[in-house]
């Protein structure tokens, strides 16, 4: 281990990170922990801005650009050039606004591609923009290695989660995005576990449409503001289906008409939440600082070595994320009936990560904080806890709202 020592100093960003006396933190992928900046920006942000500059914050500090400005250091990471690239609302506001640009753009399809692998939010929000539109299209949901025998010239559009959040396992972003356009159809990339995961070039990998959350991997803190890619071609053409008033082109004209706003301005909304910017300033002070491709060959090295000291000393548990690293994004699975008591009892020893229905028990792997030491002692305690069945306890199956 080490190989990216002498270019990226992991002990110095880990340093840069709030977190708990006694933890290891295994679900990044999920939540990321607190960037010791955003206490003071987040302080800043309330006392010298809102507090002392009012609502004139909105151009003295601002606050008004924050949405682009800060998506096109997110940019970086995705391949993203300045200015395709827009933040607010979550996440499954994104999906909905990039699905409904994408099915204007194909208007004589009907057929929406996905697959059983994506995240339920985004498959929901497809059912629901299905129904409100009304105009006979089709959610098909197949198995994710079927998907590129499943593209065919009903399909308006791709739409996929690059990382399946279950599993871990790795899409080819670029070569179903080739497929889906060799067939005519949009390509649509939910980019919540890779983006600060590995890297992903929306640019050379002629994505139509990406979108993410940056409350994980990126660290933005609980409910922070979701992204959207739009690639140039489609910027000017799109009509956004929430046509919000900071996505108009005059948006202080008050126009009683819309007019959509230039380019990836059209896909802002509504107010954008300052306060979570704040904190997403601090993490991407980090992020600036990071080679994601370093960050990226630690990523593998650290999830070799739990799937091997995990193997080794746990063999009730089964590997779910694909062996090949080349093939799964920054987390790793393993399955077990009792998966739910196991983690309970991991987290009540200092070891969070968590669990996904029906058997899943999910470890994400986040260089920044996370270290080879952490890996060993993680697995130490889940060894401990599988050899004297300490999970087989009914406090540990009771089931809490969030798992
Ligand atoms: C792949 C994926 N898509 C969509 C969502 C929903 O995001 P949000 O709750 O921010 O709307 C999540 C949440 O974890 C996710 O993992």
């Amino acid at each position: 281990m080490g190989r990216y020592d002498d270019q990226m100093n992991f002990a110095r960003t880990k340093a840069m990170f709030h977190l708990p006396e006694g933890v290891i933190y295994l679900d990044g992928n999920s939540l990321g922990p607190l960037p010791k900046g955003a206490l003071a920006r987040m302080q800043t942000t309330m006392s010298d801005e809102w507090g002392e500059m009012l609502i004139g914050a909105w151009t003295r500090a601002g606050w008004m650009g924050k949405p682009r400005a800060l998506a096109d250091r997110i940019g970086r990471l995705i391949g993203a050039p300045e200015g395709t690239t827009v933040l607010g609302d979550t996440l499954s506001i994104k999906v909905f606004q990039a699905l409904a640009a994408a099915l204007e753009l194909r208007p004589d399809r009907r057929v929406i591609l996905s697959d059983t692998g994506n995240f339920p939010s985004d498959l929901y929000i497809a059912e629901g923009l299905i129904r409100s539109l009304d105009r006979g299209y089709t959610l098909k949901t197949v198995a994710p290695e079927e998907v590129a025998e499943n593209l065919t010239d009903q399909v308006a559009v791709m739409m996929l989660t690059e990382v399946d959040y279950g599993t871990g396992r790795l899409h080819d972003m670029a070569a179903l995005t080739r497929a889906a356009h060799d067939v005519g159809a949009i390509a649509m990339w939910d980019l919540a576990h890779s983006a600060g995961a590995l890297p992903v070039d929306v640019t050379a990998t002629d994505a139509d449409f990406a979108i993410g959350c940056t409350y994980k991997y990126l660290n933005s803190g609980p409910g922070g503001p979701a992204f959207i890619y739009v690639a140039p071609e489609h910027a000017d053409i799109v009509h956004p289906a929430l046509s919000g008033w900071l996505g108009h082109e005059a948006p202080f004209a008050f126009d009683p008409d819309y007019r959509p706003g230039a380019g990836i301005e059209r896909m802002r909304v509504g107010t954008p939440p300052i306060l979570q910017f704040a904190a997403l300033e601090a993490a991407m002070d980090i992020w600036d600082q990071v080679d994601i491709h370093a960050v990226r060959a630690r990523s593998i090295e650290l999830t070799e070595l739990f799937i091997k000291l995990v193997e080794e000393s746990c063999p009730e548990l089964t590997l779910a994320t694909p062996r090949d690293a080349q093939m799964r994004g920054s987390q790793v699975s393993f399955r077990f009936r009792d998966g739910y008591a196991v983690m309970q009892a991991l987290i009540g020893r200092g070891v969070i990560g968590d669990f996904r229905a029906p058997d899943l028990m999910r470890f994400g792997f986040t260089p920044l904080y996370l270290d080879e030491a952490d890996v060993r002692g993680a697995v130490t305690i889940l060894s401990d806890i599988m050899t004297h069945r300490q999970w087989d306890r009914t406090e540990y199956k009771k089931k809490a709202r969030v798992t």
